[in-house]
């Protein structure tokens, strides 16, 4: 087990360089099996989750070959079989080996997906997608077995924007014969990643990154190279680094425009900042105002940065709230952060934040990846060392994060207990 060493108090100045982005990696690893040549894939951050991709892709025969940043996948020799349930509860993205290998093979059987417990998770919009296309679909035990003898293009209407079940469908429905029509599709940065690299491998997908994805169904994949886009939840996270603890702490090789939503309710709460083409400087200020956040799909305010984003809230001189309308279990980094002196109370889906506060050090745990971030964020600040148990899961998602804080000043590591 790794716990995590965080001694508060100390200011960060200097540039933290954004990785690609984990969201958009654990998509095109899985998309890449579509392929009957070899993918290139760049810019793929250095995490855990990739890893554990890059066993299943391993296991099913695929040829890797990482360096530094690039990863390499001949899919020449990949062959359908059943993905073992200790690799594939490692993590959410598993559920993508769904839709790439019953696109590619009309048949897959697969165990539930893993991934952080932030609530119920179901994956229904994926399986009934695949139904609507023509698969059928059994749940023996905690095993998914999904079968078609064709697969037909039709229109798909999701009813809640999911990203898992748009980024699924689009990959399925390239195998499917004729066209498929998503409808109230997720928008996010990584849909039109991994849109991109279908495209290059020849597939014919219009409108990914709007509410309607159009696919024309292809019967052969080949060869093609993709960048990874810039991790906007990482690039989020750091700008509020920024305005807790930041003295001209320069954020570089992002895309603004992605965490806009942020960055209009950082203004709203007075915080300073110098916005470039693809870089955010910034520093902290004194007496922050509250503001209100309410979560929803791109391009509203990410689930994935309230949590990070709730130290800032403890700072500002009055109430800020928190409305959490995507996950029904993601305040479960607040009792840490009230032991380490916040006022907040959680009713229902709000989260009310009584600022300023006064961090003081305790010994905390990590219960997901964006709770994990939190807390560190909250440590930097603090007076006094924090100690972080389970940091496995930040390391989930965060490429190097010890080193990145390092660099600018922060006084961090990590060790073995
Ligand atoms: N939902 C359903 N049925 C479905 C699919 C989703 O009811 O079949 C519900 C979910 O329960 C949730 C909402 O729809 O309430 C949105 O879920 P979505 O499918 O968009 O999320 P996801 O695919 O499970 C991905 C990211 C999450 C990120 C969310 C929202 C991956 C591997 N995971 O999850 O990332 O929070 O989209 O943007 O891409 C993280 O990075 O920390 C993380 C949890």
């Amino acid at each position: 087990m790794k716990q995590m060493i965080v001694e508060g108090s100390h200011k960060l100045s200097g540039v933290i360089e954004i990785s690609g982005s984990k969201n958009s990696a654990v998509a095109l690893i899985p998309a890449s099996l579509l392929s009957s040549g070899v993918i290139e894939l760049t810019n793929v951050p250095n995490i855990s989750d990739i890893d554990a991709l890059t066993e299943i892709l391993t296991f099913l025969g695929a040829e890797i070959k990482r360096t530094d940043k690039k990863m390499r996948i001949d899919c020449t020799k990949v062959q359908n079989k059943e993905i073992p349930e200790n690799i594939s509860k490692r993590l959410r993205a598993s559920y993508y080996f769904m839709g790439a290998l019953l696109g590619k093979y009309k048949h897959v059987e697969m165990y539930f997906p893993g991934g952080c417990s932030i609530g119920k998770r179901p994956i229904n919009f994926h399986l009934e997608g695949f139904e609507k296309l023509g698969a059928k679909v059994i749940i023996e035990g905690n095993k998914y077995i999904v079968d078609a003898e064709e697969l037909i293009g039709t229109d798909i209407d999701l009813s809640i924007a999911s990203v898992g079940a748009t980024m699924n469908l689009m990959i399925v429905a390239t195998y499917a014969k004729g066209v498929t029509t998503i409808h109230n599709a997720a928008r996010e940065p990584h849909i039109v990643n991994v849109a991109q690299l279908l495209n290059k491998m020849g597939a014919k997908i219009e409108g990914a990154g709007s509410s309607e994805i159009r696919i024309e169904g292809v019967t052969n994949l080949g060869s093609a190279e993709q960048e990874v886009v810039p991790d906007y939840i990482e690039a989020g996270t750091y700008v509020i680094a920024g305005a807790l603890c930041g003295n001209h702490l320069e954020i570089k090789n992002l895309v603004p425009e992605h965490i806009a939503s942020l960055t209009n309710k950082l203004k709203e709460m007075g915080v300073a900042m110098d916005v470039k083409e693809n870089s955010i400087c910034i520093s902290a200020r004194e007496n922050y105002l509250p503001i209100d956040i309410k979560t929803e799909v791109y391009p509203g305010f990410p689930t994935d940065l309230q949590q990070p984003l709730t130290p800032l809230l403890a700072l500002a001189h009055g109430t800020s709230t928190i409305q959490e309308n995507i996950f029904e279990n993601r305040f479960m980094h607040i009792p840490y952060l009230k032991e380490m002196g916040a006022d907040i109370t959680v009713e229902d889906k709000v989260a009310i934040i009584k600022g300023p506060t006064s961090f003081r050090a305790k010994q905390v745990v990590a219960t997901d990846l964006r709770a994990g971030a939190s807390l560190i964020l909250t440590a930097l600040v603090a007076e006094g060392t924090t100690t972080i148990d389970g940091i496995e899961h930040v390391l989930r998602g965060y490429e190097d994060i010890t080193q990145k804080l390092t660099n600018v000043g922060a006084k961090i590591s990590i060790q073995e207990i």
